[in-house]
C-alpha cells in the first residue's frame, strides 16, 4: 500500500457578518417598571428576524429604541439607514398618497420616485388618493412605499398587518418577503401572531420579562417549512406560556373537558 501523504490546511475562518444591530445589557425602566432588562439583540445585514411577546411584553419599547425615537444606553450599534412601519399607517390625511409616501425626501424627481414605489407596493393606481380613502391595506401598503424609498438597511415592522382582514394578511405578508428578496433590508417584525412570524422570518426571538428569553432559528427554507412547523410552533407557544403538548390550536381549545 503505497503511502499517502496528508496535507492539511487550516479551515478557513467562517466570517460572521458585523451585525448591523446589536444591543448589549440594553435596559429601559419606566418609573419603577423595568420593561426592558439587560437585553441582548444582535441582527446581521439582510436577516429576517420576528420578535414574539405577549402584549406589553415590550416589543414596542425595544422597536422604539432601534427606530431612534428613544435613546439608546450603552454601546448600542444601530444603523443610521432604516425605516419603521407602524400598526397604523400614520398617513397625513391632507397629504396625497405620493405626497405621504415621499414626506422629508428632496429632489426634483420626488414624484417619479414615489410612483415607482407605490408600484412596487401595489398601489400605483392611487397615488393622487387621499389617504382616507384607502382601505386598511392600501393603507399599509403605502405606509411599506414609504418605509422603502429611503432604501432603509434596517427595517422596523411593529404589528404592520395586526389590524388587517386575515386574506389581506395573506397578501401583506407575500408583499413583505418580494420586497424583502428584492431589496434585503435586515428586518425586525415585531408580532404577537405566531404563524406569521413563522412564515417570514429566518429566526424567531421571543421577549419575555424584560429579556430575549427564547431564540428559535427556523431551520427550513420557505416553502419548505410543512415538517418544521408544528413542533416550532408547540415550542413558541409554550415559550410564551401556552402549553399546548405539541397540539393544534383547534384542538387544544376544542378539547371537551
Ligand atoms: N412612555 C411610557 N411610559 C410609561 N410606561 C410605558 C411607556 N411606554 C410603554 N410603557 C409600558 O411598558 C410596557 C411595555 O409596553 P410596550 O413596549 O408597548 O409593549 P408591547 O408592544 O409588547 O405590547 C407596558 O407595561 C407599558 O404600559
Ligand atoms: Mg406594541
Amino acid at each position: 500500500m503505497s503511502e499517502v501523504l496528508r496535507i492539511s490546511f487550516p479551515e478557513p475562518p467562517v466570517r460572521e457578518p458585523e451585525p448591523i444591530v446589536r444591543l448589549q445589557g440594553f435596559s429601559r425602566h419606566f418609573g419603577e417598571t423595568r420593561v426592558l432588562d439587560d437585553l441582548d439583540l444582535a441582527i446581521a445585514p439582510g436577516e429576517f428576524v420576528a420578535l414574539l411577546g405577549r402584549s406589553g411584553s415590550g416589543k414596542t419599547t425595544l422597536l422604539r429604541t432601534l427606530a431612534g425615537l428613544d435613546e439608546a444606553n450603552g454601546g448600542a450599534v444601530i444603523p443610521a439607514s432604516r425605516a419603521t412601519v407602524f400598526q397604523d399607517a400614520r398617513l397625513l390625511p391632507w397629504k396625497r398618497v405620493w405626497q405621504n409616501v415621499v414626506l422629508g425626501v428632496a429632489g426634483e424627481d420626488r414624484r417619479q420616485r414615489a410612483e415607482e414605489a407605490l408600484r412596487e407596493v401595489g398601489l400605483e393606481h392611487r397615488p393622487d388618493a387621499w389617504p382616507l380613502t384607502l382601505s386598511g391595506g392600501e393603507a399599509q401598503r403605502a405606509s411599506l412605499a414609504r418605509a422603502l424609498i429611503r432604501k432603509p438597511e434596517l427595517l422596523l415592522l411593529d404589528e404592520p398587518f395586526a389590524a388587517l382582514d386575515a386574506l389581506t394578511r395573506i397578501r401583506m405578508h407575500a408583499l413583505v418577503l418580494s420586497l424583502w428578496r428584492r431589496h434585503k433590508p435586515a428586518v425586525l417584525l415585531v408580532t404577537h401572531d405566531v404563524e406569521e412570524a413563522m412564515a417570514l422570518a429566518d429566526r424567531i426571538l421571543v421577549l419575555d420579562a424584560g429579556r430575549i428569553a427564547a431564540e428559535e432559528p427556523v431551520a427550513a427554507p420557505r416553502g419548505q417549512r410543512a415538517s418544521v412547523v408544528r413542533p416550532l410552533r408547540a415550542r413558541l407557544l409554550g415559550h410564551l406560556g401556552l402549553q399546548t403538548d405539541g397540539g393544534v390550536y383547534a384542538d387544544l381549545i376544542g378539547r371537551d373537558t
